[in-house]
């Protein structure tokens, strides 16, 4: 497409309404400017140009947000809210996101660069289904009581049970790959608990999530329970984090960030979750079904331009299926139409931003600096906006950066094995990450003796990127903290406490 044609991309009415205007954050339910008046620019990443203006949010901000958050936590009607009305509440959310699904998916892909064929099948119903799922458990979820152990006095009797309470006011911040989602990810079972929240969402795309607060403002959420804070990591969320104010930090991003955060948090103890980076392995044998393998195995990689924790980034193919299985791939991922995000015959839009534009070219060139070698892409697109080639490495071993560490980009290593034996194993969890993995076999024994010996929160057998609101996921190791989704993330928001009475 030209770069006129791109230009002239019609945007419908309620997106077009983010054009050139100066957006606001949501502060104890009022949409408010910066203390300091100051904005900054929010950029379409297929042109550059830029889409709107965001307030910079800081430190008073902060500061604001948080004490709005206490108070809806201590006082407002959302600690007293009969539980069954705040599922109703939640899942009126849900409802009101499906209802916007073409105008979230639309602003999702202007603000984040990605295809909008793909935020409309799946950023945007995951985020509805995610307040749907959580909405459930408000009223499902409960103490228990214990009979107790020991006899202290004879004849002296002791009822305990718990009680699980909301952990407090809830800091969580969210990165920019998929920016709806995270939210959804985040605000559903901290909602579902009865916590409220101050959310610091991603530089780079904060437009669908300021409209997700209009949405829960439609839906009846009450001031204060969420604030949605504009502004840069650095400020913004270190400030979150560092506020004595907030009970527990939530933490959606690298690896490196997660290690600040930790740090900064040990002041007070303040209880963290963290979802981090990955490089996941992708393990083909040779018995796989290679019709669904290869297209697989693209797809592992190339969802989202590489710009998911865990993508498939390291490709283990074994040795008689590799050259086979490494030209399947590259051919696909020759095939791939790159283009603007809201052109909807494009299937892979621009990197987020320059930044990552550059970040992913840096590990291509020391990829070949290494020795590897592209069977496809290695390089940039010329010309407007922030593309790079879908990618196939060969040549590659442990060791090199493009194999070690994080790209983040549309950028596979492939490396052969012998056999599906230890050696195998330990190549698979040489990584100081363990978010994901794959494995395409035939042989339903091998496929689960692989699977738990691999160190990882999730494993996709014949499949990839499957997600669920009911499905666990996290990471092992350095991927992080905890786990999202299910009901293995309401811990992270919930205090136990046991009471005993004396009969
Ligand atoms: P980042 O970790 O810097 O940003 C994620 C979020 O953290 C953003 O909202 C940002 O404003 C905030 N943040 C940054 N510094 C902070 C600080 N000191 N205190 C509190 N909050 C802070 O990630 P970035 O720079 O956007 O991307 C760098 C690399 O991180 C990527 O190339 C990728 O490898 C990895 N990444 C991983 C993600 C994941 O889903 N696990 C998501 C985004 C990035
Ligand atoms: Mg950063």
């Amino acid at each position: 497409m030209s770069a006129a044609a791109e230009q002239m991309l019609p945007l419908s009415k309620p997106v077009g309404r983010f054009i050139g205007e100066r957006k606001k954050m949501l502060i104890a339910g009022k949409w408010v400017p910066a203390e300091s008046g100051k904005t900054f620019p929010v950029y379409n990443p297929a042109t550059g140009e830029e889409i709107c203006q965001v307030a910079e949010g800081d430190k008073a901000d902060v500061d604001k947000a948080v004490k709005a958050a206490r108070k809806a936590f201590e006082s407002g009607p959302w600690p007293t809210m009969s539980l069954s009305k705040r599922g109703r509440l939640m899942h009126r959310i849900g409802d009101l996101i499906l209802e916007h699904l073409d105008e979230l998916a639309e602003l999702e892909s202007l603000d984040n660069g990605k295809p909008i064929s793909v935020a409309r099948a799946a950023d945007v119903p995951l985020s509805a289904d995610i307040f749907h799922y959580m909405s459930g458990w408000c009223t499902k979820r409960h103490g228990v009581t214990i009979p107790l152990n020991v006899l202290y006095t004879p004849g002296v009797e002791y009822h305990s049970y718990t009680r699980l309470e909301p952990v407090g006011v809830v800091g969580q911040i969210i990165p920019w790959n998929f920016p709806l989602l995270m939210a959804a990810w985040k605000l559903g079972p901290a909602l579902a608990c009865g916590c409220t929240v101050v959310l610091k969402v991603a530089e780079e795309t904060p437009l669908s999530a300021l409209r997700l607060g209009e949405i829960m403002q439609e839906a009846g959420l009450p001031d204060g329970v969420v604030n949605i804070i504009t502004g840069f990591g650095e400020t913004a969320g270190a400030a979150l984090v560092g506020h004595p104010g907030v009970d527990k930090i939530a933490f959606t991003g690298s690896t490196e960030v997660g290690r600040l955060i930790v740090k900064a948090a040990a002041n007070d103890l303040k209880k963290v979750s963290l979802e981090l980076g990955g490089k996941s392995p992708n393990i083909v044998l040779a018995d796989a079904d290679l019709d669904i393998a290869i297209p697989g195995a693209a797809s592992a990689i190339f969802f989202n331009h590489g710009q998911c924790c865990c993508a498939g980034s390291r490709l283990y193919v074994e040795q008689q299926v590799f050259d086979k299985v490494v030209e399947g791939v590259s051919e696909q991922a020759r095939k791939i139409k790159l283009g603007p995000g809201l052109d909807p015959k494009t299937e892979m839009g621009p990197m987020v931003s320059e930044i990552q534009q550059q970040r992913v070219c840096g590990y291509l060139d020391s990829g070949f600096k290494d020795g590897a070698k592209a069977l496809t892409g290695g390089k940039k697109r010329d010309g407007r906006g922030y593309f790079v080639e879908p990618t196939v490495l060969v040549n590659t071993r442990a060791g090199m950066k493009v194999v070690d560490e994080e790209i983040f980009g549309p950028v596979v290593t492939a490396m052969p094995f012998k056999s599906p034996d230890d050696e195998l194993i330990n190549q698979a969890n040489n990584s100081i990450y363990g978010l994901a993995a794959g494995i395409w076999t035939r042989d339903v024994s091998k496929a689960h003796s692989i699977a738990a010996r691999l160190k990882a929160g999730t494993v996709w057998i014949n499949c990839f990127n499957i997600f669920d609101a009911a499905l666990p996921f996290g990471g092992y190791k350095q991927s992080g903290w905890g786990r999202e989704m299910g009901e293995a993330v309401l811990e992270h928001y919930t205090e136990t406490k046991a009471v005993t009475i004396r009969l």
